[in-house]
């Protein structure tokens, strides 16, 4: 089949958190599998001073229509793998900047014109260089008016650009809701405006526009996919999802052994496998170095990498606070985001620093030293769409200590609930939950015998992509 993805991050070019992972592991998932593999990106700084990026080829200097005027687009392409060509939408106006939607503080204050223009790149080079895909996916909210887009296109143009499109929620918490004013630059015709269209408490939804129009939704996860047709988890969309419940599932994702393997991992200082773990020691010991701590120290480390999001719950972790002072164990965060949350971390480790330390920096190899080294993996999160990181950190022998939502609860199995199979802990959305399950680390870490039993269950599992590549086939062929 040929498959075309439209994403606005992409490993290893661009990334902000699991959706760079997840596209691109699911593109080489059906690379792998014979899929002729196509993924548009905008063209970011970042990406076209890739070094993969130096031998891209100008394919292509489009005009295009933004509402009353044109603008000129640059589309570059490059191979990185077999069966995988990657189309960079460039505009250095709107691309040329250093991350993807904001100064950190603040998004950018003109990115729906920059995700609309991205979408009808997309549609533009589909058209222009004939790329009659069997299927056209999309990620989340950067590319929710592609499905309408294309569509539009095909009519104005008698084309046939896709045979089906998809559209994934990877998480509904962020959805793209700008003034209804900017909806003239994507030349969609008026109706769309209204209720059954874009339209959103009054304003522009892309992620409406993702949900209602593509010809099939899923999300990353079976849980997650019945949690958003909730309020309490829906964001508001709950009805615009349960509206879409007959097309919609929840496919989880897999993780790229390439790159997650303790076995293989080139950014460790070693490597380990479930028979022979003096590796993850080494981990371990190199881990406690780099933030300051004594690497002889035996006691549980616990370990956490993530965006600082109220969704991460990392507020659960600081109301702990007394454990970590009582108790003689490290906590080693790495992680950025919400400058309260960084403050609060950055004044734990400030107040415990025997104890505690916080990295706070975008760090990739750091993220596989703190998931290798650490005993325990702190991941509270209050929703999860998916989550990579508790995955990740199952196959590297690091017990995650998670909430039972969306993916984590689908991904993590109690080992006090089922003894056989166990490979986490699972505690309540609420501090007191989490300090139960952190007690419980505790204990566990005094039983060598069972913790290495759960290491090495964890150490065991697949989380491979075969289900969800054969689901998606289903969804883009009928
Ligand atoms: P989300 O997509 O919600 O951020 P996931 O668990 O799906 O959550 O994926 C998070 C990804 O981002 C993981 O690959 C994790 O290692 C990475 N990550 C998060 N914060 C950092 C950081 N500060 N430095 C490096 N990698 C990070
Ligand atoms: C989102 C979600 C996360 C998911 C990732 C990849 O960022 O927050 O749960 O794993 O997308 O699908």
């Amino acid at each position: 089949m040929k498959i075309v993805h439209a994403a606005s991050e992409l490993f290893p070019y661009v990334k902000t958190g699991g959706l760079a992972d997840a596209v691109a592991s699911l593109a080489g998932a059906q690379a792998a599998r014979g899929h002729e593999v196509a993924i548009f990106v905008p063209g970011y700084r970042g990406v076209v001073d890739h070094p993969d990026a130096a031998e891209a080829e100008i394919i292509l200097r489009p005009r295009i229509e933004m509402g009353d005027v044109f603008m000129s687009g640059e589309i570059r392409r490059f191979s990185p793998r077999e069966g995988v060509t990657v189309y960079l939408v460039c505009r250095d106006e709107f691309f040329d900047r250093r991350n993807p939607y904001g100064t950190g503080e603040r998004d950018y204050e003109d990115n729906h014109h920059r995700f609309i223009f991205f979408c009808k790149g997309v549609v533009e080079t589909m058209r222009l260089q004939r790329v009659n895909a069997d299927a056209v996916h999309c990620h989340d909210w950067q590319t929710g008016l592609l499905p309408l887009l294309l569509r539009h296109a095909e009519q104005r143009h008698g084309d046939i650009l896709a045979m089906r499109t998809v559209f994934t929620i990877h998480n509904l918490a962020f959805q793209g809701v700008f003034p209804m004013r900017s909806f003239y630059r994507t030349n969609l015709p008026d109706e769309l405006m209204g209720i059954d269209g874009v339209e959103f408490y009054g304003q522009m939804s892309m992620m409406k526009s993702g949900i209602l129009f593509a010809d099939r939704v899923t999300t990353v996860s079976p849980t997650y996919a019945r949690e958003i047709q909730t309020p309490e988890f829906g964001c508001g969309l709950e009805g615009v999802v349960a509206a879409r419940a007959e097309d919609l599932q929840g496919l989880l994702n897999g993780v790229d052994r390439a790159i997650w393997n303790p076995a293989k991992d080139a950014l460790l200082p070693a490597t380990y496998t479930v028979d022979n773990l003096k590796g993850k020691w080494t981990c371990r010991e190199e881990l406690l170095r780099r933030h300051g701590f004594d690497p002889d120290f035996g006691g549980p480390i616990f370990g956490m990498v993530c965006r600082l999001t109220s969704q991460k719950g990392v507020d659960l972790v600081l109301a702990n606070r007394e454990f970590f002072k009582r108790e003689n164990v490290r906590l080693i965060a790495l992680g950025r985001g919400d400058p309260e949350l960084e403050k609060g971390l950055r004044e734990l480790a400030a107040a415990l620093p025997k104890r505690v330390a916080l990295c706070d920096k975008l760090d990739e190899t750091m993220s596989h030293l703190v998931t290798a080294g650490s005993d325990f993996f702190v991941m509270p999160s209050r929703f999860e769409p998916c989550g990579l990181s508790q995955m990740y950190s199952q196959i590297y022998g690091t017990i995650p200590i998670v909430t039972r939502v969306g993916g984590l609860a689908d991904t993590v199995v109690d080992f006090d609930e089922d003894p056989k199979h166990g490979t986490g802990i699972q505690v309540p959305v609420t501090p007191e939950g989490l300090l139960c399950g952190l007690e419980r680390a505790l204990r566990l870490h005094r039983n060598v015998k069972k913790l290495v039993e759960i290491q090495l269950r964890g150490m065991r599992r697949r989380f491979g992509w075969d289900e969800t590549v054969d689901a998606l086939e289903t969804l883009y062929a009928d």
